[in-house]
């Protein structure tokens, strides 16, 4: 009896597909009515007997790879009957929408299934399958695929590739790799750390060239991978040809769809997360400016506007803006039941620990709005403020310490915002001259974290960050609590690697000059004392290179991202010594091509450049004939 319903060859083949496996029917709460998809009525809705034909669809948006673990990394891709993003909503019982400015009070979702196929392979064409599977996607999930590759060696490189099942329509190829097993004992690991990433300011170049360079491992992402505004509101892609969509503020959950999917259109972005495996997390943009647990600064929340289920609270933006983000980046759920989570760590090997914290979104007190400066200040010394909440504060000591007694040689924390204290009176005046939206303004929470690494004499800590769209390297110092010499580092317990923007521009004036951000950057490293390298010219990435001796650090700046083109400027190079907890001496070799070094200089070079017509060079200056 049962033979027959396996009668058709086409639709036994869309039957063994599964829905679950597509880890994004699952986003962001597979318990939580109010937050997940029901796969149970889109079964019932769907009718697998009316599939699309596979040449109606197209991958849209390449494909991307992270969160690499020893034997498995997630994979993902997006397989449309159209480019536009999807206009479902998600039901949310009960609630009415606050922000319906597409006025899309309706549903349009779509009654077939896209059937999709995946295989992973340790060889490029493919033929050495180790995984495969076959899942659905459709308009629910914006026609996105998230699937976790399993049965992988550790620390070993793969290709995978998607395609339309029963077809020859298929993906771009793409290039992965597995995390070392915690215990392995490897001898070197790169990453690319980037921040900042505003598509109308210009194009993404600094994404591209380790692309080109094939110089890391892996990628890592502070935050603010897209922004939310108007275009002509910050930013200005009109010159450009890069208007991001939808063309207003997004609010909705086809807003954040839609804002994802234009950045996915660069193709320095599509090429990074083709090549290489991500762990990303968000900082404010990827929801609204200057957010916190409750609000950001356009947004003054009352009681009615959360969202409660179970163990999250949350505003309906946010809610819209995560489901997005979880959709669209390659990354694990680690626990999403718990407030929308997205703290998380990864063992490299015995080589390094990654602490991945979230200080934005998932439990930060009250942050500076712009009108509530004053008192912000006043109250950035309270023991009750914290920037990530008792729950994930608890479990980032804990991660120290469980890296420092498993004997991992470093320990990177990723922080979105500047941990160092930044005194900019010089821009900010003498009242406010600090940044109450980054860890100044959260001064028990920053003491909590310094008192434990010295209490506990955790050695080796490296704290990477984003945000500021400028180039910070310090020493990582308890001010006013523990003797620190800004000559020789004495009395550090670490250092700060903080990275300027991809695109987004100076925070001292959007089209400033060499000199002129130089001479800003020189006052900035005189008002402070553990600030050791300061660059607010360019917009760049640095690299991470770790073996057991030492860490390298190399800053690259970008000569222009008004065009896209691979052009890049090594800025300067610094060096941690494994137990020194300090910047090598001296600083940078004593030397750097922009920005301000403390007890160094910087020069001017010229760079030969390949632009493969003739000779070029690149100076501070652009592009000119040599
Ligand atoms: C798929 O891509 C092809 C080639 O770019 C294009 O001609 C076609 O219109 C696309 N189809 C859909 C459904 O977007
Ligand atoms: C989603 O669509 C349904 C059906 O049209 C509607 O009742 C509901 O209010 C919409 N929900 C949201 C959050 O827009
Ligand atoms: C895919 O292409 C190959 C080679 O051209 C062909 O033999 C095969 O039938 C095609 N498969 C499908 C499902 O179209
Ligand atoms: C939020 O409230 C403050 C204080 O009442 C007010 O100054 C600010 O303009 C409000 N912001 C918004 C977006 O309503
Ligand atoms: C910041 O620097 C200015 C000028 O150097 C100084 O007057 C002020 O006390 C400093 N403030 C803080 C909080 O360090
Ligand atoms: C943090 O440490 C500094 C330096 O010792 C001290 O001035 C400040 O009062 C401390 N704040 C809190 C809340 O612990
Ligand atoms: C820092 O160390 C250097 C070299 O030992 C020493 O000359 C200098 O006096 C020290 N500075 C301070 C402020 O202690
Ligand atoms: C800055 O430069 C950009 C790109 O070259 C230009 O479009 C913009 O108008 C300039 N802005 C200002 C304030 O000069
Ligand atoms: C930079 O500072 C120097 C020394 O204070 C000054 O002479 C020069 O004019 C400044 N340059 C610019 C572009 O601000
Ligand atoms: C940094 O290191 C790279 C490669 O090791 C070198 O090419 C570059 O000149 C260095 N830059 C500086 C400013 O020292
Ligand atoms: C770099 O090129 C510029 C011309 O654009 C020239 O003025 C300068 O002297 C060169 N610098 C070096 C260090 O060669
Ligand atoms: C050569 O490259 C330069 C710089 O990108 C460009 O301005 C010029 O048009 C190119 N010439 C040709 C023939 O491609």
């Amino acid at each position: 009896m049962k033979l027959q319903f396996v009668s058709l060859l086409s639709t036994a083949a869309v039957a063994s597909a599964s829905w679950s496996k597509n880890i994004n029917y699952r986003s962001p709460s597979e318990h939580h009515p109010a937050l997940g998809i029901s796969i149970h009525k889109i079964v019932k809705r769907n009718d697998p007997g009316s599939s699309y034909s596979a040449s109606s669809l197209n991958f849209t948006h390449g494909v991307a790879s992270g969160d690499p673990y020893p034997n498995s990394v997630i994979l993902w891709t997006r397989v449309a009957p159209q480019s536009d993003n999807s206009q479902s909503n998600k039901t949310v019982t009960g609630y009415v929408p606050l922000y319906d400015h597409d006025n899309q009070g309706y549903v349009q979702v779509s009654k077939s299934p896209i059937c999709v196929e995946y295989k992973v392979a340790s060889n490029k064409d493919l033929s050495t399958v180790v995984d495969s599977g076959k899942v659905y996607t459709s308009s629910d999930v914006d026609f996105t695929v998230k699937v976790e590759a399993k049965n992988l060696k550790a620390y070993s490189t793969y290709y995978y590739q998607f395609n339309v099942c029963n077809s020859n329509n298929t993906s771009p190829l793409g290039r992965t790799k597995t995390s070392p097993n915690a215990d392995d004992d490897i001898t070197k690991v790169s990453l690319a750390v980037y921040s900042c990433a505003n598509y109308p300011f210009g194009f993404f170049n600094a994404y591209g060239n380790p692309v080109r360079k094939d110089s890391v491992d892996y990628v890592i992402h502070l935050g603010d991978y897209i922004y939310e505004y108007k275009n002509g509101d910050y930013g200005w892609g009109n010159s450009l040809g890069r208007i991001p969509q939808p063309d207003h503020e997004i609010y909705t959950l086809y807003d954040y769809r839609r804002r994802i999917a234009t950045y996915r259109t660069d193709l320095d972005l599509v090429a990074s997360h083709q090549q290489f495996p991500w762990i990303p997390v968000w900082d404010d943009h990827e929801v609204a400016d200057n957010t916190y647990r409750d609000g950001s600064s356009e947004l003054n929340n009352t009681e009615n506007s959360f969202l409660r289920d179970g163990g999250v609270s949350v505003d309906q933006r946010k809610m819209n803006a995560v489901r997005a983000y979880f959709e669209w980046m390659p990354i694990r759920q680690v626990d999403m039941d718990d407030n929308l989570r997205i703290w998380r760590s990864f063992s490299i090997g015995k080589l390094v620990d990654l602490i991945m914290l979230d200080t934005r979104q998932y439990d930060r007190s009250i942050t500076d709005l712009y009108w509530n400066t004053d008192y912000v200040h006043d109250i950035s010394n309270d023991a009750g403020r914290s920037m990530m909440g008792p729950r994930q504060e608890h479990w980032f000591y804990n991660s120290l310490s469980a890296s420092d007694k498993r004997g991992a040689t470093w320990r990177i924390v990723g922080s979105q915002i500047v941990f160092s204290r930044l005194n900019q009176s010089a821009a900010y005046g003498d009242e406010n001259p600090l940044n109450y939206d980054a860890w100044d303004g959260y001064l028990a929470n920053k003491n909590r974290t310094l008192n434990h690494l010295y209490t506990n004499k955790i050695n080796n800590n490296i704290f990477i960050a984003g945000d500021s769209h400028a180039s910070w390297v310090s020493d990582l110092v308890w001010l006013d609590e523990k003797k620190y010499n800004s000559s020789t580092g004495d009395g550090s317990i670490g250092v700060e690697f903080a990275g300027t923007a991809v695109t987004s521009p100076c925070p001292y004036g959007a089209n400033i000059s060499l000199a002129t951000a130089n001479n800003y950057s020189h006052i900035i490293t005189s008002a402070n004392e553990e600030l050791q390298w300061q660059d607010l010219y360019y917009r760049g990435y640095f690299e991470l290179h770790f073996t057991h001796d030492e860490v390298q650090a190399h800053f690259f700046g970008l000569p222009t991202v008004t065009t896209r083109n691979s052009w890049e400027i090594p800025l300067a190079n610094f060096t941690v010594k494994s137990g020194a907890n300090k910047l090598q001496r001296p600083v940078g070799g004593g030397v750097v091509e922009s920005g301000s070094l403390k007890f160094g200089k910087t020069v001017q070079s010229n760079f030969t450049v390949d632009t493969g017509n003739g000779t070029w060079f690149i100076s501070h200056a652009g592009l000119e004939v040599l």
